[in-house]
């Protein structure tokens, strides 16, 4: 089977290879085995690969290599003794998964608790994107609802930045049916249209306009903004900062703009900065993650426009794949193993 891997970290077109591994024959109990079909390629992983420190501290990597891929669509072909049969699996069930290591790969074997039974309405490319994201969005929603002032817990306005982004536009969802004003920060005049076509019900600033920051104010009128949640970090976090009321709350959970962050402006006001990640998921409770899934599922049926389409590549094809992400071409880009 072919699987993507690196030996080393490093830039990702140097690094990354394609290489012909024995498929996995046994499957533990309480495992299944999933052939893949689609695997998204995230920012996440990338920096992962590069061993970036948004990413995470990085591990020593074995002789056989490090296998990027956390989440993705594709069939059970094996099922493992004892299997819960509450999860209604079955060899042939297409499956969503999340947490995994490897997933950029022909053939996968996980815990049988890391997939989702996806219906037969949710298209591949909407399932195999729709955990990570949703997920990160919805943690987003607990850490900013945590964040707030007890007493200030209607008609909320939450700044967003890098607004058109995946988890950002899921995010804005959630707020916007929750009954919050998300006032939300792209940072060109054309993606503040994309994103109020796709996502309206809320404002749209672009960070192009030199008088942005007045426009985030006239939105607010006389609400204060306590939360801001932020994905793309850099000089535009320290503006962002100065929006906030003192004591207020960033919630930091992405580096799309890849600079660094000046956090002088934080103490004179006493902000607080948090950090948000998926890899601590298995923190929040049970029930907690229990909806998260459902959310994922409900919101991937009823608002696929989301979840935005992109590139299928097959392995073969790994230059443009990565290409595709690090280029910032529109969409998602997946590795494609269908056969
Ligand atoms: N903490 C976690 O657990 C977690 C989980 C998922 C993702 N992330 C991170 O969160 C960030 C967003 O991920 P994502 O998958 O949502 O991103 P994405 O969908 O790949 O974001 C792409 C969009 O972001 C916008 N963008 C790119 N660079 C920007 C910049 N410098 N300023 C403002 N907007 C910019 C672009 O919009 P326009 O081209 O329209 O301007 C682009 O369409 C990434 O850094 C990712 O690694 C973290």
């Amino acid at each position: 089977m072919k699987r993507i891997l690196h030996r080393h970290y490093g830039a990702p077109l140097s690094v990354l290879e394609v290489e012909n591994s024995p498929q996995p024959e046994q499957v533990p109990a309480g495992s299944v085995r999933v052939r893949v079909v689609l695997s998204p390629i995230h920012q996440g992983d990338l920096l992962g690969v590069a061993g970036s420190p948004a990413a995470g501290s990085t591990t020593p990597i074995s002789e056989q290599g490090r296998g990027p891929g956390v989440e993705g669509v594709g069939v059970i072909d094996a099922i493992g003794a004892d299997v819960d049969s509450d999860l209604g699996l079955a060899v042939g069930t297409r499956v969503a998964f999340f947490p995994t290591s490897g997933g950029w790969s022909e053939t996968i074997v996980l815990p049988a608790t890391a997939t989702v039974v996806v219906p037969d309405a949710i298209p591949d490319q909407v399932a195999a994107q729709m955990l990570v994201n949703t997920i990160t969005a919805r943690m987003l929603m607990r850490a900013g609802h945590n964040s707030l002032p007890k007493d200030q817990m209607t008609d909320v306005v939450v700044l967003q930045t890098g607004a058109g982004s995946a988890v950002s536009k899921l995010l804005s969802k959630m707020l916007i049916d929750a009954g919050v004003t998300p006032i939300r920060l792209v940072r060109s005049a054309q993606s503040a249209q994309v994103l109020s076509d796709v996502l309206p019900g809320s404002p749209v600033i672009s960070t192009d306009d030199p008088n942005w920051q007045s426009l985030v104010k006239q939105h607010a009128g006389d609400r204060k903004i306590h939360v801001a949640v932020d994905g793309v970090g850099g000089p535009l976090l320290a503006e962002v900062a100065t929006l906030l009321e003192p004591q207020g709350t960033v919630i930091n959970f992405g580096t799309l703009g890849g600079e660094t962050t000046d956090i002088r402006w934080f103490v004179p006001r006493a902000l607080v900065l948090k950090g948000l990640s998926i890899a601590y998921w298995f923190n929040e409770s049970a029930e907690d993650r229990k909806a998260d899934i459902a959310a994922a599922l409900r919101l991937a049926n009823s608002n696929p426009e989301l979840f935005e389409l992109g590139g299928e590549y097959s392995p073969s094809e790994l230059t443009a794949a990565l290409s595709h992400v690090i280029e910032r071409k529109r969409g998602t880009a997946f590795f494609s193993f269908r056969t």
